[in-house]
């Protein structure tokens, strides 16, 4: 049985001692969510505590309108964690989070947060940053899964560990998708019937770049080709498509990551994928 915590203080008793996972989310959970909470079962083992965190962040939202927007449904969150034998739902409040702005210790991800994502959503990591470094304080853990859906946020999120020792591991978990190829998101449910029969086009976008890599073109070639076949489907509005290597720096031969974003209708889709480069590519 889950047991769902609302207090740091209730949460903290609970976890005393203990060898935790967590998974932290803002709620609306899918597919892509109970993987990341079996992840961390896996390798926290049977023995240990699963926390999954459900708290919507105001300081990750640029607006307060998209804050209000998001969608909120804790018995169905409950059900899934239920589900993936999660031991603890800790559904805190905003005061509880953050009691006294000013004693959550800010964090500035550095220029990492400035690119992909964070050029378009200024201080949206730094918000990010702040609440994962507040909820590792508060939970502890030893393993701690994120999606590489959010590959951005996962590379983030292994800098600031680094960067400031905190003793955790964190695992990357493969992203989830449909049968099409569409990454699940919880953004996925804002798309009409239209919208959501393009959306797996990013995921061919990416396979698209990926097989011209293998084909030995250069990145900016693969690249620009890919963006000429998007333009078949003018509804797509591509932000970037672009590969850097795994911590989002100059690509060099070997391992890489391309990387899409694109705007259907209202709905800011994110994708990417693995791939290697060759001398003939960089
Ligand atoms: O990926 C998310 O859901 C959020 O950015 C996170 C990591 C829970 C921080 O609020």
């Amino acid at each position: 049985m889950t047991k769902i915590i609302k207090t740091v203080t209730e949460l903290q008793t609970a976890v005393d001692g203990k060898r935790v996972g967590a998974v932290f989310t803002m709620g609306a959970l899918h597919q892509g969510h109970a993987q990341l909470i079996k992840q961390c079962r896996e390798t926290v083992g049977k023995d240990a505590i699963v926390v999954v965190t459900i708290f919507v962040n105001p300081t990750q939202f640029e607006n307060n309108k998209d804050l209000e927007k998001y969608p909120r449904d804790l018995a169905s969150d409950v059900e899934i964690c239920e589900q993936n034998s999660a031991d603890i739902v800790f559904a805190p409040t905003v005061d509880e989070i953050y009691p006294l702005k000013t004693l959550v210790k800010k964090i500035e991800p550095g220029e990492i947060a400035n690119i992909l994502e964070g050029a378009s959503r200024p201080g949206h990591f730094a918000g990010v940053a702040t609440v994962v470094n507040r909820l590792l304080e508060i939970t502890k853990p030893s393993v701690t899964c994120f999606g590489e859906k959010d590959y951005q946020q996962l590379t983030i999120v292994r800098e600031i560990v680094k960067e400031l020792s905190i003793p955790v591991e964190v695992i990357g978990v493969e992203t989830v998708r449909e049968s099409d190829g569409l990454a699940m998101s919880s953004r996925n449910m804002r798309l009409s019937e239209e919208e959501r029969a393009l959306a797996p086009h990013l995921y061919d976008a990416l396979n698209r770049v990926k097989a011209q890599l293998l084909e030995n073109h250069p990145i900016e070639k693969a690249i620009s080709s890919t963006i000429e076949w998007m333009a078949d489907f003018p509804e797509i509005e591509l932000d970037y498509l672009t590969v850097l290597s795994p911590s989002l720096g100059k690509p060099v031969p070997g391992l890489a990551r391309v990387l899409v974003a694109a705007r259907i209708g209202d709905v800011r889709l994110i994708d990417n994928i693995e791939c290697e480069l060759a001398v003939a590519n960089v």
